[in-house]
């Protein structure tokens, strides 16, 4: 999962969850896009509310359906797509919420931020550095 058609075949599952999303507030619809080792990929987009705080960012609802459906690590891969001027990386509590999952499985994802014109590859741990983890509280 690190060739140029991967990188391809997530960006667009990321931009297909972006159609989804549940932005009326912002108006900035953002999807992402996890790819397991076992072939999975599992997407989600941005959901909003009313009470503009207790908004889920596209990245968060990706794990929590990730999660939620059994999967615990093998994480390789994350995209995230969003029509925005630059590509959007993953805010500070995604960054978290993602770390959670691949220290389940002990990798480092790839990280692909895209917009319409751009993709930008980056590593999980060079977002999080020194992350805080399921093994700090050991
Ligand atoms: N957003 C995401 O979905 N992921 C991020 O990593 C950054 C921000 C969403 C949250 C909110 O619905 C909208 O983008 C504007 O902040």
């Amino acid at each position: 999962m690190s060739d140029d058609s991967d990188r391809d075949e997530l960006v667009v599952a990321a931009r297909h969850a972006q159609e989804d999303a549940y932005a009326p507030y912002s108006g900035l619809g953002v999807g992402a896009a996890l790819s397991f080792a076992d072939g999975t990929v599992v997407t989600g987009s941005n959901v909003e509310n009313a009470s503009y705080g207790l908004s889920l960012c596209a990245e968060t609802v990706a794990v929590a359906k990730a999660m939620g459906e059994g999967h615990r690590g093998g994480l390789q891969a994350v995209a995230v797509f969003a029509a925005a001027a630059k590509p959007v990386t993953p805010c500070g509590r995604c960054r978290q919420v993602l770390n959670e999952l691949a220290a389940l499985g002990d990798t480092d994802p790839i990280v692909w931020c895209a917009n319409d014109s751009d993709v930008v590859a980056t590593r999980l741990s060079a977002l999080l550095p020194q992350a805080f983890g399921p093994d700090s509280l050991s």
